[in-house]
């Protein structure tokens, strides 16, 4: 089976073609960081036009890279959910389109579902050993972060077992850069010069990370090193990459802890992570270091699977229809995730 999948929920406007399988037989990503760096965040208006620009042009070219036509495929997978409405719209009107133009069925994923599968995409001739169900699953991204048990690829196997309570581990890092003055978004840049820093040289804490929970908070974090910004003034190259070290320490221990801690509270063998902030050097690594020293088995994805991609959408949707699932013409996008249910956003104890 062969699924053409489009994604467009947030900055990134995706189409893939992938096999049952995970197979990836194209994969393009058109990127509007760009366009929203000076604004250090992502403004859904800009965002929406963009994809509306980009959207047809990148699934050309996806068919192209593919060497498929339209007619070839076996269905249509678009991201409905969570996201910015207006940037959804676009990818799940155009979605719409191509299916009754081509006559194929038609579904919608929810994104995170897309992140927590990426584990099972193929790219090139990589050898990937992929996890076996039931598996824990770490997703760290721009706008979510929690931990999940996944038994199976559909939504109704996966359940939360704790989150943040308040800003997600990539806004942390987006917050973080913006505060030391390395534009938007903060993470690839932070992981960079961390590797030059030194992580001893500030003492940060990160709530909640000795709690015992599987709950995480990040904001805290982010207003510890604000506070040393306003004290110390302008910080010299030295002491940035130093501040990026320690920051980047922080957020990765309590990750990669809340991880292990989840996967022996649910004696499940295989961890996973997922989500923009897994393409981290550090967290890959410690998640890897860890997890070797438990006894666990750690499942790292391609760093092209971690960010957003229309592969992993394309790829959660093939299961869908594989189950005989499909969508009407009345598919709508909303910001909701079908997964949100147990989270608790700054709202008490759980
Ligand atoms: O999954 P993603 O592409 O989009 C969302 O669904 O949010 O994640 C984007 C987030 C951003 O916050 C970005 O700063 C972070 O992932 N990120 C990283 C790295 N690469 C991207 N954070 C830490 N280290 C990285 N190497
Ligand atoms: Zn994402």
């Amino acid at each position: 089976m062969l699924i053409l999948g489009l994604e467009s929920s947030c900055d990134e406007t995706g189409a893939a073609l992938v096999q049952e399988d995970g197979v990836v037989l194209s994969d393009v990503v058109h990127s509007q960081v760009r366009l929203h760096a000076e604004y250090g965040g992502v403004v859904p208006e800009l965002a929406s036009r963009d994809h509306a620009k980009n959207v047809v042009p990148v699934v050309r070219e996806a068919l192209a890279r593919a060497k498929v036509t339209l007619a070839q495929i076996d269905g249509v997978a678009v991201t409905h959910r969570p996201g910015l409405v207006g940037a959804l719209l676009v990818g799940v009107q155009v979605a719409k389109g191509i299916a009754w133009a081509a006559g194929k069925p038609l579904v919608g994923v929810d994104h995170l579902m897309g992140h927590l599968l990426a584990i099972f995409l193929r790219r090139g001739d990589g050898v990937r050993e992929a996890p076996s169900f039931p598996f824990v699953a770490l997703l760290a991204s721009g706008g979510h972060t929690a931990l999940y048990r996944v038994d199976g690829p559909s939504a109704d196997a996966v359940r939360e077992l704790g989150a943040t309570r308040d800003d997600a581990a990539g806004e942390a890092f987006d917050k973080v850069g913006k505060l030391l003055g390395l534009g938007y978004p903060g993470g690839p840049v932070i992981d960079r010069l961390a590797t030059t820093g030194r992580a001893q040289a500030f003492e940060l804490t990160a709530p909640m990370a000795h709690d015992g929970s599987l709950e995480m908070s990040f904001s805290g974090l982010k207003t510890q090193v604000a506070e040393l910004v306003r004290l110390r003034g302008p910080l010299s190259v030295g002491d940035t990459a130093d501040l990026c070290a320690s920051f980047q320490r922080t957020v990765t221990g309590v990750l990669t802890k809340k991880l292990i801690a989840a996967a022996e509270r649910e004696n499940v063998e295989h961890v996973v992570i997922g989500g923009g902030v897994a393409a981290n050097r550090e967290l890959r690594e410690r998640v890897i270091g860890e997890a070797t020293k438990r006894g666990l088995r750690a499942h790292v994805p391609d760093l092209a699977s971690c960010t957003d991609n229309a592969a992993m959408i394309a790829y959660a949707g093939a299961h869908r229809i594989a189950a005989g699932e499909r969508d009407g013409w009345d598919l709508i996008a909303t910001s909701q995730s079908v997964l949100n249910a147990s989270t608790r956003k700054g709202r008490g104890k759980r």
